[in-house]
């Protein structure tokens, strides 16, 4: 088996689409994995997706960034933004636990700092599933660490969630309560559907972890490095963070520049089917990996100019590229969270509806902290994780 790498922009958006080319990424992390939306293929994956992208109906981005988002920020808030010196990445990890739980349809029950820390360490313990693939070691200890953890989120938070929804959905079919009144997460809709997806338990209780694990590490990650970028554009450019967060249209393009030099996932993998043709005229036989690079197609001098390593958010783009780059994938995976984290992702030609438009969570959560005089730490430089080729934080001290 041959391992093949994609990396201008054209190709990996091309290779992105190629319905023989099936995801592969998760392939080893199949106890927590295995049949959620994001390791389906064809016919399955797609009924399953349309069912789940129904939950962004008609006026959920106005309900959820005007009224469930806001809430949720302040709680995050209120609990943990207790001191002058915090470290953003950790803050972040406060904030998202609740989002991406909130979205997935877990209740925060306790809403206790123990409730939270274990929400926490949950997201950490299921996360080792999604990158098992590349842990060299004993794996069966780390097996055993996510087994255990699926079976206390299921216990200790996916039951009751499941229970007082089931509830409200039987109050709902009976006409005691409107279609708008249903909590806006991902476990109601698979209940509300449950007939037509026919999913066993344990697979519904896996498929709203992933959610959770989809929602949080990327969200922390671009929340961090997008802060940092502001903070160094400001330096340079002599603006302050607050001149920047007064435009929200203008802290949502630095966002997603950020987005675009820092995604999340630098890597889509995925293995042929069929033999199959990539754009550049390669033939893939059968049986051979794919490695779609978006990081690198993100740095495309072609697409992006001979500056497309640096930060800039005044770069202007050719027709229908993205902002954010290929950082949100392609094609039938393309990330289902995008809107909710990114807001509405216009191109360069493309005017705000102001009836209409959406910040992003990413967006949000930056303009209010700077609101609260979020700053860099000067005694504490932010660090970066070493041993990792990737380009992750490992701190990023703040003083409010
Ligand atoms: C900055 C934040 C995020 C980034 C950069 C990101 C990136 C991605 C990428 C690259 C994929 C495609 C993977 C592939 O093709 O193999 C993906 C899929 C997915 N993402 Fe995101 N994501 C982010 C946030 C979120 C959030 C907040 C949610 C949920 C609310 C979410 C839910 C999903 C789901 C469910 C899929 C699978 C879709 C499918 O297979 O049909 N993501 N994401």
């Amino acid at each position: 088996m041959e391992v093949h790498r994609v990396s201008t922009y054209l190709d990996v958006e091309h290779a992105l689409r190629i319905t023989d080319l099936k995801q592969s990424l998760y392939d080893e992390g199949k106890i927590l994995m295995d049949k959620v939306l994001v390791t389906l293929h064809g016919d399955e994956h797609r009924q399953r997706r349309s069912i789940e992208s129904q939950l962004f109906r008609k006026n959920f981005f106005r309900v959820y960034e005007n009224e469930v988002f806001p809430d949720l920020l302040r709680e995050t808030l209120d609990q943990f933004l207790t001191d002058s010196s915090l470290d953003l990445k950790e803050l972040g990890y406060r904030i998202m636990v609740h989002l991406s739980l909130s979205f997935a349809g877990i209740d925060r029950i306790e809403g206790t700092v123990e409730e939270a820390d274990a929400q926490h360490r949950l997201l950490i313990q299921l996360g080792q599933a999604a990158t098992i693939g590349q842990f060299k070691g004993d794996r069966e200890p780390i097996f055993q660490e996510i087994r255990e953890a699926i079976d206390e989120f299921r216990e200790r938070f996916f039951l009751p969630s499941r229970a007082r929804r089931l509830a409200i959905l039987e109050e709902y079919r009976a006409g005691n309560l409107s279609e708008e009144a249903l909590p806006r997460d991902i476990l109601t809709i698979l209940l509300m559907h449950d007939a037509e997806l026919s999913m066993p338990d344990e697979l519904m209780v896996r498929e709203v972890a992933f959610f959770y694990l989809a929602a949080s590490h990327t969200s922390v990650h671009t929340l961090v490095h997008a802060t940092n970028e502001l903070f160094n554009w400001c330096a340079n450019e002599n603006n302050t963070p607050e001149e920047i967060v007064a435009n929200p249209h203008q802290l949502q393009r630095f966002v997603l520049e950020s987005m675009r030099l820092h995604p999340s996932s630098p890597e889509a993998w995925r293995r042929a089917e069929a033999d199959v043709t990539l754009a550049d005229g390669r033939l893939i036989p059968k049986g051979d990996k794919v490695v779609i690079e978006l990081q690198t197609a993100n740095r495309d001098v072609t697409v992006f100019g001979e500056d497309a390593t640096e930060f800039n958010p005044l770069r202007t783009l050719q027709g229908r590229i993205s902002p954010a780059g290929m950082s949100f994938g392609g094609g039938m995976h393309v990330c289902l969270g995008m809107n909710l984290v990114a807001g509405t992702v216009l191109r360069d030609s493309e005017a705000p509806n102001p009836e209409n438009h959406q910040f992003g969570t990413v967006t949000l959560i930056i303009k209010e902290l700077i609101e609260r005089g979020m700053l860099p730490n000067p005694d504490q430089p932010p660090q970066k994780i070493e041993a990792s080729e990737r380009d992750v934080w490992a701190t990023y001290p703040v003083l409010f």
